[in-house]
C-alpha cells in the first residue's frame, strides 16, 4: 500500500511538473523549435568525421540545422585554381542527410579564406573583370551543382558591406564593382534554383549597414534575382550590441521581404579588448584582466551570461514569422573560437554546452521560455 501512495505521489508530482512546463531531460532544443525556427550549429572537421563522439551525439539530439565551421570556404573547397577538394564537405552534407538536417552551404563569395589564385593572373596582376566574373562562376557552379538539391540554403556573399554602409574595399569590390553581388547570386541561382540564397554579414544591426543591406536585398528582387535571407552573424558579448537596435535590424530585413537567419552565434562571456581599462603595456595586468575566468565563470557572470541568452531567446521567439533560422557558432566551449578572439588563450564560455561535454542549465531555460505564455 505505502508503495502505491509513493507511486501515486510521484505520478502526481511528474503531472503537476508538466502542466506547469516542467523541462524533462528527453527536451531538445530541435523539437523545442520544431514549428517555429530551424536551431542550428557549426560543425567542425573531428565532428565532421565523427572522432568528437560526446559532441556528435549532442549535436543529433539537439540540433535540426548544420553548417561546415571551415570546410566549405574557398581555400579548402578549390585550394588551386580547378582543382577542388570534396572529401570534407561530402562528408559534412551526408551526415546532414543521415540525421534530416537542414543543411547549410558557408560561404561561396568572400574576401577571407580565399586562395591566393583567385584575384591574380600568371604574373601576379590582378586579373580583369571577365576573368573574375569567370573564376566566380566556375567556383559557384561547381560547388552548388554539387550538392543540389541536398544543400538547402547557402551564405552566397559573406561579410561585403562596412558598418559605415560603405562597400568593403576588397577585390571584388574593385574588380567588379557592386555588381559583384547579383552576379553570385545569379549564378548560385542558375546552379540550383530551388537553394535559399542568403547574404551574411556581422554588425548587420548598424543603422548604415541596414540600409545597405536592405537596398541590396531590393536590388536583386527587383531583378528577379533570388535572394531569400539576411544572415546576421551574432558574435556578441554582454553588453553589445543593443537589444533594441538588434530587433530593429530584423524588422527592417524583414519588411523588405526576406527571412532573417540568425546566423554564427554565440555569447562571449569575457570582457572585450576593446572595452577595457588594462594597462595594455603591462602585459601580466592585462593578460589577467583580459583572461579572468580561467577556472570557471563566477556566479553573477554565468547569470548575466544565462540572462542575456534568454533575451536573445526571448526575442527570437517574438519574431519566430521572420526567422528562419537560428545556428549557433559551434557546440561545446572547447570547439569555441572565442577562445582564440579577439585575444588568443583565453578561457571563453560562449555556447550552450560546456567543455565536459555538458548541457549548461541555460538550454532547459531557453526551452522553459516556449512554454511561457
Ligand atoms: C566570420 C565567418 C565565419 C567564421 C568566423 C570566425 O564570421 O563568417 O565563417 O570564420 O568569422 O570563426
Amino acid at each position: 500500500m505505502k508503495k502505491i501512495v509513493a507511486l501515486l505521489g510521484i505520478l502526481t508530482l511528474t503531472v503537476s511538473c508538466k502542466t506547469a512546463g516542467t523541462v524533462s531531460s528527453n527536451d531538445s532544443l530541435k523539437n523545442t523549435f520544431k514549428n517555429k525556427f530551424y536551431i542550428g550549429t557549426a560543425m567542425s572537421l573531428p565532428q565532421i568525421y565523427g572522432t568528437d563522439v560526446k559532441s556528435v551525439e549532442i549535436i543529433k539530439k539537439q540540433f535540426s540545422s548544420i553548417v561546415a565551421e571551415n570546410c566549405m570556404k574557398s581555400m579548402f573547397l578549390q585550394p588551386e585554381e580547378g582543382k577542388f577538394f570534396f572529401d570534407d564537405a561530402d562528408k559534412f552534407v551526408a551526415f546532414g542527410e543521415k540525421n534530416k538536417m537542414f543543411i547549410i552551404g558557408h560561404t561561396l563569395i568572400w574576401h577571407s579564406q580565399l586562395p591566393k589564385w583567385f584575384f591574380v593572373d600568371k604574373e601576379g596582376k590582378d586579373v580583369s573583370a571577365e576573368v573574375l566574373k569567370q573564376r566566380m562562376k566556375n567556383h559557384i557552379t561547381t560547388v552548388v551543382s554539387r550538392y543540389k538539391g541536398r544543400v538547402k540554403g547557402y551564405d552566397v556573399v559573406n561579410e561585403a558591406i562596412m558598418e559605415d554602409g560603405s562597400y568593403r574595399k576588397s577585390k571584388f569590390y574593385e574588380i567588379l564593382g557592386e555588381e559583384f553581388i547579383p552576379l553570385a547570386f545569379q549564378y548560385a541561382q542558375e546552379a540550383d534554383p530551388n537553394a535559399e540564397l542568403y547574404y551574411n554579414d556581422y554588425n548587420e544591426w548598424f543603422p548604415e549597414k541596414v540600409k545597405t543591406v536592405t537596398k541590396i536585398v531590393k536590388n536583386l528582387k527587383s531583378r528577379g534575382i533570388r535572394i531569400d535571407g539576411v544572415g546576421m552573424q551574432t558574435h556578441v558579448g554582454l553588453d553589445t550590441p543593443k537589444l533594441t537596435e538588434y530587433e530593429k535590424a530584423i524588422v527592417n530585413y524583414a519588411a523588405a521581404g526576406v527571412k532573417v537567419n540568425v546566423t554564427e552565434m554565440e555569447i562571449s562571456a569575457l570582457p572585450s579588448p576593446w572595452g577595457t581599462s588594462a594597462n595594455v603595456s603591462d602585459k601580466v595586468e592585462y593578460e589577467a584582466k583580459m583572461n579572468p575566468y580561467t577556472a570557471g565563470l563566477p556566479e553573477n557572470v554565468k547569470t548575466e551570461w544565462e540572462n542575456r541568452y534568454l533575451d536573445f531567446f526571448r526575442l527570437f521567439l517574438k519574431h519566430q514569422d521572420k526567422i528562419r533560422r537560428v545556428t549557433l557558432w559551434g557546440t561545446t566551449d572547447a570547439q569555441s573560437w572565442k577562445n582564440d578572439f579577439p585575444v588568443k588563450g583565453r578561457t571563453d564560455y560562449p555556447l550552450l554546452f560546456d567543455r565536459n561535454d555538458q548541457t549548461k542549465p541555460v538550454v532547459g531555460k531557453i526551452i522553459q521560455l516556449t512554454k511561457e505564455k
